[in-house]
């Protein structure tokens, strides 16, 4: 297949956690639709994603989306010049599920298939935006598993330079809010309450801020906070939300402070005129205005998603999907899921 040729339509399809999407783009750029659908609020009674329910509902959903894509795109499955799908890391039942539909849609339909590493997709993300980052570029990718920064210099060519040594930064919002109270997921929550709070009358702890790398550690404030919960019982949103909202944001500054000071410091130290953040953290407005800002004073660009290619979606496997059908980066029907990263160097 020529993939030179104007308008390739790319299937993505995406499943490894709690949301299943598909969507349909054209180029690797231009999303023609993109379908989420989401099983937060099923999970939400459990306080965090329960793997089994994901994998049921993912079967339930996958069809059904996959159509509504197409249809929203006004394209049927004979447009369709290749197939993107997830295939780690992520809960395993949940990836068998979309990657297995798509393993049958490109055999049924002799498509190229690329096996779409989640991570590079969610950096990938930042390339559906109308003004994308130019290369080379810092990425960080943070969600609820990762908190991973990059150094990215052309499509495809993504050097891994630091990473969590704990919890993901998302985590540490979910498990700060279950403390105190608040609905999962606990990044929005947190996100909420902090507004109407003060975020220098608690300080918590900076982890990592002083080390001369590009790591993140995340447990010890977590800690910090469960402390400050545990000596200042008045603290619960139920009792007074004025001083539980200076704990959200409080905790929220610091994870925003080592985020955005390790990011400046990537890109100063690859001489990187631009930084893109992706995943579901990204979400939170107050790290993308404060990481903009600090950025802005040594000249760095930053370049965030709108909430919609925040979190899991499948546009952003589609976009990572063309430029490894391109390359012949394709599998078949042997290749199976992974949980953890197997190939970010
Ligand atoms: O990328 P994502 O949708 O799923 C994966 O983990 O791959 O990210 C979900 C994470 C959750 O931990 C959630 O609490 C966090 O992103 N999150 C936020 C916000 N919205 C979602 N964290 C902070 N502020 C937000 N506004
Ligand atoms: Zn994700």
């Amino acid at each position: 297949m020529d993939f030179n040729i104007p308008m390739a339509l790319i299937l993505g399809i995406e499943s490894s956690c709690d949301e299943t999407a598909a969507a349909v783009v054209e180029d690797g750029v231009r999303i023609r639709s993109s379908v989420v659908s989401s099983q937060v609020s099923t999970h939400a009674i459990y306080g965090g994603v329960v793997p089994e329910l994901a994998s049921r509902m993912h079967l339930e959903a996958i069809d059904p989306v996959v159509d509504q894509a197409l249809a929203r795109a006004g394209v049927s499955l004979d447009d369709i010049d290749g197939i993107a799908a997830t295939q780690g890391p992520g809960l395993i039942g949940a990836l068998l599920v979309g990657f297995s539909y798509a393993k049958a849609l490109a055999w049924a339909r002799n498509l190229p298939l690329a096996g779409v590493n989640h991570l590079e997709a969610h950096i990938c993300s930042l390339q559906l935006l109308d003004n994308p980052p130019k290369f080379p570029f810092i990425s960080l990718v943070v969600s609820g598993g990762h908190t991973n920064i990059y150094h990215v210099k052309g499509p495809g060519a993504f050097t891994l330079m630091g990473q969590t040594r704990d919890d993901a930064a998302g985590e540490a919002f979910d498990k700060v809010a279950k403390m105190m109270g608040l609905s999962y997921p606990g990044g929005p929550a947190i996100e909420t309450l902090a507004k109407k709070g003060d975020p220098e009358k608690i300080k918590f702890p900076r982890s990592m801020l002083k080390k001369d790398n590009f790591d993140f550690s995340f447990s010890g404030l977590k800690s910090a906070v469960a402390r400050y919960l545990h000596e200042n019982p008045d603290m619960s949103p139920d009792v007074n939300e004025g001083r539980a909202a200076h704990v959200a944001a409080g905790f929220q500054m610091a994870v925003i402070d080592v985020l955005c000071t390790k990011l400046i410091a990537a890109a100063k130290d690859r001489n990187c005129a631009g930084i893109g953040i992706a995943g579901g953290v990204s979400a939170n407005q107050t790290f993308v205005e404060t990481l903009a800002e600090r950025a802005a004073q040594h000249k760095i660009k930053v370049f965030s998603p709108p909430l919609s290619l925040c979190g899991d979606n499948a546009a952003m496997i589609a976009a990572r999907g063309w430029e490894m059908i391109r390359n012949n980066q394709v599998c078949g029907l042997e290749d199976d899921v992974y949980s953890r990263v197997k190939t970010l160097n």
